[in-house]
């Protein structure tokens, strides 16, 4: 069964004080007027013990990010076995940030895929294209190619347990969306080319986001497309109202 997410990206934003309001706001919503989908939270590092706690059985904690390395002398680093003995269940993987601001290639987004894998924690693994590349049509190519340096190295089994998370980088925090048909284009031909590595049974079965400012507004548009499955939501998260509103979009 295709599992259906709205997962919030809080990026590096709320103090403490801040990040425990917001993330009550929205447990406290989601108790009063349930959704029908799984919905996943993904603060700074240093709230995630604190957002386990507090979000109870009504939501899912998820990093923003892991280290590529087991345990040693990484300074700054966070591995994920320490994330999983906090009760994280799922770590963004391969954010557009992430890949262009701190260089982070397929070789380490590989081995970071690997090290979720091991402690069954799931991956939310971001690919996505710029817009030069999709203006010169190379897009579903781009996209074809993250995947193949990464995901595509590992089995069925693995890949089964992985969330993908498409987000075109220009509409990343631009409030250019994809058209819901873009945005369903592209993830129809991602879900093919799992199909072709994978089989028609994880194809069918994995579930694909869209991320790249997906608002209250938009939400609907996008969700009721057949191979969207969800959103990774980044600046209309830090709202709950906004979020509470997108997660009741998808149904
Ligand atoms: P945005 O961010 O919704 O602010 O565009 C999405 C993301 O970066 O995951």
């Amino acid at each position: 069964m295709r599992e259906k997410i709205v997962a919030a990206n809080w990026k590096m934003n709320k103090t403490l004080p801040e990040a425990i309001e917001l993330v009550q706001a929205i447990t406290f919503g989601l108790s009063k007027n349930a959704v029908s989908c799984k919905v996943v939270l993904a603060p700074p590092y240093i709230y995630l013990e604190r957002l386990v706690n507090e979000v109870q059985n009504i939501a899912f904690v998820s990093a923003q990010n892991c280290s590529n390395q087991t345990k040693g002398a990484f300074t700054g680093e966070v591995s994920t076995q320490m994330l999983a003995s906090l009760g994280v269940q799922y770590c963004i993987v391969g954010h557009s940030e992430r890949r262009a601001i701190y260089g982070e290639g397929n070789e380490v987004l590989k081995e970071k895929l690997q090290r979720c894998y091991e402690q069954n924690i799931t991956p939310v693994f971001c690919i996505g294209e710029l817009l030069e590349e999709r203006n010169s049509n190379s897009h579903f190519e781009v996209v074809a190619k993250q995947l193949q340096s990464t995901l595509f190295t590992y089995t069925a089994t693995e890949a089964a347990k992985t969330v993908l998370a498409y987000e075109p980088v220009w509409a990343i925090g631009t409030g250019l969306t994809a058209t819901p048909e873009q945005a369903q284009e592209m993830h129809g031909h991602i879900r093919s080319l799992v199909a072709t590595k994978f089989g028609a049974e994880v194809a069918e079965n994995i579930t694909i986001l869209y991320g790249g400012s997906c608002n209250a507004q938009n939400a609907a548009g996008l969700f009721v497309q057949p191979d969207i499955d969800g959103g990774l939501i980044g600046g209309a998260a830090l709202i709950a109202d906004d979020f509470l509103k997108i997660c009741h979009e998808l149904r």
